[in-house]
């Protein structure tokens, strides 16, 4: 029996907050002025986008004790857009990153299911388990928690925001005018939560939303983020973009859905990917190789090489080899706030992995940077990138892509207008919203409260017991 043939999910990053949003461009605008939001959602939106996606830094990074200024830095908080964008969107979802360490359960269930009421259920949320004590000092908790407890915290404080999240069933407002009684039931949104981490009880005072919850995203990529995302979440944001890896990827996590009673279909697979259009394939990659030399300018090489290096390398000259001398084994102090510092796991032997690519390939040290942090995932022709995107999916190399374009806000718009039609001419992107909600869109089961005493039929629970609602079959 052959396959059914996979319709593709779309969703749209919001670029800046790294160096891979070309700000210097003439077509860039602002990444702060509302204006910019509401052009790059709406343009999602005209393409029938499952959702619009906010990744979020709780501060600004810094290298050698300075803002680092090639990073686009200062974007609004998460929510007040997500909120005045449900007022100026009617089907687009609406994906915000909310970190499960520095924030607590019942703000930030009572925000999510705000944003799902004021959004007709639109709002999902990407949970993220960033620890660090540099972010950690605006908090008031400071950077107590250690890594290794990250993911125990985001499984109660997920578990918690569902309990939550399911306090009301759904039916306790009756706004009887005759009788005027408004609510059935004189206690709803009762919760008691004693853990480890938390030890909260009252009523929560936002009634059911329409969707139950917020879908779950999940963005972590270590064994135990994987596990977290199976046990609990709806849709995976991940590095794995290409072929090998991607499949490898979705492989591993829909393996692990198994152990929690839930189905490969489930849990959607995102990668995070980016594109160049051309008219001709040849055309695409000439502009992508002028947007690499955009996005690594000289300076931002070397800003890169510190941070491996762990040195102030600011003598450096970007156009000539790497530096002879070898990377400070010492405690990283050069670049703060910035998770991929610690991917470098051995630093020495990165570098001499970075010197042989050089030397074999004859790069300066801007050159290799560029080849390095190469993130260009789609490069050619309308035709050419909507074949590459359509071929990733039917292959189990990903359920849809988050694309990160490279330019504020306008940067959608050619995908839109010339890839998305082919998509749709080949019957693997849809033409209309076919549902309300970001569930609808995900091909995701809706939510039944569940029956109090009951466990979840999805099997969707993050850690035991609690959780808000049953998917319905
Ligand atoms: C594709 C991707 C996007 C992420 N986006 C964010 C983000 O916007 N904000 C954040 O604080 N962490 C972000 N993270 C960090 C992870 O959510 C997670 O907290 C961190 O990687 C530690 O978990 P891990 O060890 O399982 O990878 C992202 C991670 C991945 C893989």
């Amino acid at each position: 029996m052959s396959r059914p043939i996979k319709q593709i999910h779309l969703a749209a990053h919001f670029p800046g907050v790294n160096n891979t949003t070309v700000w210097s461009d003439p077509a860039a605008g602002s990444h702060i002025e509302f204006g910019s939001f509401v052009h790059f959602a709406r343009t999602a939106e005209r393409g029938k986008f499952d959702f619009l996606f906010l990744a979020e830094g709780l501060r600004l990074r810094e290298q050698n004790g300075l803002i680092h200024d090639l990073d686009v830095v200062g974007r609004p908080d998460t929510f007040t857009v997500l909120a005045a964008l449900a007022a100026v969107t009617d089907r687009l979802g609406l994906a915000g990153t909310i970190n499960s360490t520095f924030n607590e359960p019942y703000e930030v269930a009572r925000q999510f299911a705000s944003l799902d009421h004021l959004s007709g259920g639109r709002a999902a949320w990407n949970v993220v388990t960033s620890w660090d004590a540099f972010t950690g000092e605006n908090f008031r908790r400071g950077g107590f928690l250690p890594e290794e407890q990250r993911y125990a915290r985001a499984r109660t404080f997920l578990r918690t925001a569902w309990e939550l999240f399911g306090s009301w069933r759904g039916d306790e407002i009756i706004a009887d005018r005759e009788t005027g009684v408004f609510l059935r039931d004189p206690h709803p949104g009762r919760f008691t939560h004693r853990d480890a981490h938390f030890d909260i009880a009252g009523q929560f005072n936002v009634p059911r939303s329409p969707q139950g919850r917020p879908v779950i995203f999940q963005a972590g990529d270590s064994d135990e983020g994987r596990e977290f995302a199976a046990s609990g979440a709806d849709a995976i944001f991940s590095r794995h973009g290409t072929l090998e890896a991607g499949q490898a990827f979705y492989a591993d996590v829909k393996r692990r859905l198994a152990r929690y009673g839930r189905a490969r279909d489930q849990l959607l697979i995102l990668p995070a990917a980016t594109f160049v259009l051309g008219d001709t394939d040849a055309e695409a990659a000439e502009i992508a190789y002028e947007v690499r030399r955009q996005q690594v300018s000289g300076q931002t090489a070397i800003q890169f090489l510190e941070q491996l290096w762990n040195r102030d390398l600011s003598g450096h000259n970007p156009d000539g080899p790497l530096p002879a001398v070898d990377p400070d084994p010492g405690e990283h102090t050069v670049a703060r706030g910035r998770a991929s510092v610690r991917m470098f796991g051995d630093r020495l032997a990165t570098a001499n992995q970075w010197r042989q690519l050089a030397e074999a390939k004859n790069l300066s040290t801007r050159e290799l940077i560029i080849e390095i942090t190469g993130r260009q995932t789609f490069i050619g022709s309308p035709a050419t990138v909507a074949s590459a995107i359509n071929d990733l999916v039917q292959a189990d190399a990903s359920d849809g892509f988050i694309l990160v374009p490279h330019i504020t806000p306008g940067g959608l718009d050619g995908f839109v207008d010339t890839v998305v039609p082919l998509l749709q001419e080949r019957g693997v992107f849809r033409t209309e919203y076919e549902g309300i909600t970001l569930r609808d869109h995900l091909g995701l089961a809706p939510l039944v409260p569940a029956v109090s005493g009951t466990s979840d039929a999805s099997g969707a629970s993050p850690a035991g017991p609690g959780p808000a609602a049953r998917a319905v079959s």
